[in-house]
């Protein structure tokens, strides 16, 4: 259209300048032939910036050879021979080189020797920090404060690209409701809203304002889409969602990093009701360049295209790259199937020159927009990593990632009674474990423990013993626990470290049992015999089923695998320097049975009421009974362990006036919901104040509940503040009976509470 525009105006300057006939027509005709050049790239058709004129003119000097070369991604290898491939055109981009001489060495290549001078880009897993490590995803989540979040990727993307990587696979949005899968540690958790607002502020962290400044590197949404569902929680798994909840859970994040300008994105392993998202048109084409207007850059998973074949989706690697280029794919992750194929399949016509052009266009692009072809290199010897305001930023997070999950008599803060204090667990000294899933490029020798942050920071004012009493978290043996135990004897205060090391959470590490593993149960269940106050924090990958230790302690601090900085933190909020404030972003199950488990479920026709019947309570040999009729787990119960959104506090917080600004609202209207909160205890304190709606009746049945606003507010002690949150009813909109995405009129409930159980509610109505 713009190109149209422009050759318009471009003519009616001609005719305006009172020009000759010879010079309007030749003026004219040289609009014309800017015309495919504009309409070359599809994703760029509404475009006519000077970065499509440079794709454009580079794709015109471009052999089929060379653009099926940029398709393609391998992983750090043979350097000899990756230098010959790149000499030859035949890398667009690269994985996992992170020593800034080798990306100059291989760019230098790239650049000045291969025969349109090309460079490659240079990627890797940043996922949680590239060497200060932050908090795992699903920890950062439940900091609720997206701004820093935002913050901590930019410090991820400020350390890689002093390494010379312009490219990370994140942020992981997948909407994770199955504790069992080992990958719910790199999401935000269950909820989609959360995962949105997360994911964008990740991409803007690792984008920085520009894309083209130094420091930034390329954002990828991953893994799209619907992996997080993957069938009883076992990595790689099939899933099955129907399009109606594709579109009203999982693709919502999605949507929004789209919007957000997240330069790439990812396709996921699974089949979704049998199509591999590699191979997947709907999901590729329709949704993400039809519906969304996305213009950035698709590449597929870790060789999710050949992995179409043991799918059964497609016989060979042939059919691979027919199948992955046709769907929309643009750069094939390490398996070489495109490489290796594209050019035959082009000559038989069974993939069109078009659709390589268009994926060459979408890398090229990207490139462009990173400023690659001005700056290919990378300046060395100016390290940057472990910067103190990275540590300091790093530590930030955790202390408002942990979640404080009881605390009875208010044992925590540790106060000045406390002279002794043991520390005992696998985790109170674990420096690789706490650094959780997908660290590659954290140091061990960097991370700062809880135990030597005690020591360090606490170390002058109480007496300090140690027994680990367990090696590490699968150790069975018992012995340890006895030293631990009399250990803690001694102690005024016993602090607990337990959880799961690293390697069991992330990447093809599910589990079937989520309780703690080895002897740790046994270490909790001893530890709570010796009549001294006992204070567990679980370090973990996941929402673990920690029901029995949370009962045989006095309080309990959960904090996702903390990374580099787990220590100080954790050390600050145990001596109260810091009140804990995270929040939960996933539901922690009582038992793994539960799973999947989430609040925003639908509305069933047998809501749980009343009392709960449990197992314990049937007589023998009862009669057939419905058990008061509602959907529930007889030895389980109603509920969860922790409902989605929740932790506590030093202090205390009270809700009050909850008011609305109307009872009725247009579909373009805007409801302000306010509310009174006020610091009720004696330490300063912040709260999370989360807003959720319930759609009473629509044309398909809606979740209970639904998150549509968050605010963290902090407060001195006996301080009020009116907190006010504006939703705008469009918010409430969601695909109904007809596949639409409209706010359907009638009755709504919005809460605004401490957690996704509880809360001040009201009654508002939406009319046409
Ligand atoms: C496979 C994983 O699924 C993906 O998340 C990751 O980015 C790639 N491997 C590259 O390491």
């Amino acid at each position: 259209m713009l190109s149209v525009c422009l050759l318009f105006l471009f003519s009616l300057e001609a005719f305006a300048q009172n020009l000759t006939v010879k010079h309007k027509l030749k003026i004219i005709s040289a609009g014309l032939c800017l015309l495919p050049f504009f309409w070359a790239c599809d994703g760029a058709k509404e475009s006519a910036s000077p970065v499509e004129a440079q794709v454009e003119n580079l794709l015109k000097r471009m052999t089929l050879r060379e653009k099926i070369g940029q398709m393609n991604q391998v992983s750090l290898g043979n350097v000899d021979e990756l230098a010959v491939a790149v000499e030859n055109g035949e890398i667009g981009s690269m994985l996992n080189v992170t020593d800034p001489e080798l990306v100059n060495r291989l760019q230098r290549i790239a650049v000045e020797k291969s025969r349109l001078g090309i460079p490659v880009l240079m990627s890797r897993d940043v996922i949680h920090g590239y060497r200060t490590i932050f908090p795992i995803p699903l920890g950062q989540a439940a900091t609720f404060n997206p701004q820093l979040v935002e913050d901590g990727a930019r410090v991820a993307a400020i350390e890689a690209s002093s390494d010379g990587i312009r490219w990370t696979f994140a942020p992981m949005i997948d909407v994770s409701r199955d504790a069992r899968w080992g990958r719910m540690a790199e999401s935000c958790g269950e909820d989609p809203y959360l995962n949105a607002v997360m994911g964008v502020a990740m991409v803007k962290g690792f984008q920085g304002n520009s894309l083209d400044n130094a420091t930034s590197i390329a954002a990828c949404a991953k893994h799209f889409v619907g992996y997080g569902a993957s069938e009883a929680g076992k990595d790689y798994n099939s899933t099955f969602i129907p399009e109606r909840t594709l579109r009203n859970v999982y693709l919502p994040p999605f949507e929004a990093v789209a919007k957000a300008g997240c330069a790439t994105f990812m396709t996921s392993f699974n089949d979704n009701d049998g199509v591999p998202s590699t191979g997947n048109t709907f999901i590729l084409k329709d949704v993400l360049r039809n519906e969304w207007n996305y213009d950035g850059m698709v590449v597929t998973d870790w060789a999710s295209a050949t992995e179409m074949i043991p799918h059964g989706f497609c016989k060979d690697r042939k059919e691979v790259a027919e199948k992955a280029v046709n769907a929309g794919v643009d750069m094939e992750m390490v398996s070489g199937a495109f490489l290796e194929n594209l050019e035959k399949l082009v000559k038989e016509g069974k993939v069109s020159e078009k659709s390589i052009d268009n994926a060459v266009c979408n890398i090229l692009r990207l490139k462009y927009r990173l400023g690659l072809f001005d700056a290919p290199y990378v300046t060395t010897g100016q390290s940057v990593n472990y910067a103190p305001e990275h540590l300091a930023k790093a530590k930030e997070a955790v202390e408002q990632s942990v979640i404080l999950l009881k605390n009875d008599k208010n044992v925590l803060p540790l106060g000045g009674n406390v002279r002794t204090i043991a520390v005992v667990g696998p985790m109170a000294d674990a420096p690789h474990d706490q650094l959780g899933t997908w660290a590659f490029d954290g140091e061990k020798s960097h991370t700062q423990t809880p135990l030597a942050a005690l020591r360090e920071m606490y170390g002058d004012k109480v007496q300090i013993v140690y027994e680990q009493g367990l090696a590490y978290s699968r150790d069975k043996r018992t012995d340890g626990i006895y030293k631990a135990v009399s250990v803690a004897r001694k102690a005024d205060v016993v602090l607990a470290f337990v959880g799961e090391e690293a390697i069991l959470s992330g990447e093809a590490h599910s589990l079937a049992d989520i309780n703690l593993r080895g002897a740790q149960k046994q270490l909790i269940d001893a530890l709570s015999n010796i009549g001294k106050p006992l204070v567990t924090v679980i370090m973990a990958g996941r929402p673990l089923t920690i029901g029995d230790e949370v009962e045989k302690s006095d309080a309990v601090l959960y904090s996702f695998h903390p990374g580099t900085m787990g220590g100080p933190a954790l050390a600050d909020i145990l001596f109260g320097k810091v009140v804990p404030s995270g929040k939960t972003p996933v539901t922690f199950p009582k038992m793994v049975g539960q799973l999947p488990i989430y609040y925003a479920h639908n509305h069933t026709g047998r809501a749980p009421s009343g009392k709960e019947t449990l197992i314990d309570d049937i007589p023998q040999e009862a009669g057939q009974t419905s058990l008061g009729c509602t959907s529930f787990y007889m030895d389980a119960g109603f509920g969860p362990l922790f409902p989605f959104g929740y932790g506590l506090s030093y202090t205390t917080f009270n809700y009050d006036k909850m008011a609305l600004s109307a009872g009725k609202l247009k579909k373009d209207g805007t409801l302000t919901v306010t509310v009174d909160l006020t610091n009720t205890g004696k330490y300063a304190g912040t709260e999370i104040v989360q807003l959720y709606v319930r759609d009473k009746v629509g044309t398909v049945t809606r979740p209970v509940k639904e998150l549509k606003g968050f605010q963290r507010i902090t407060l001195q002690p006996g301080e009020v503040k009116s907190v006010r949150f504006d939703l705008p009813v469009s918010d409430l909109s969601f695909w109904n009976i007809d596949m639409k995405k409209v706010v359907e009129p009638g009755e709504f409930t919005v809460w605004i509470g401490t957690n996704s159980d509880e809360g001040l509610s009201a009654d508002f109505e939406v009319v046409d």
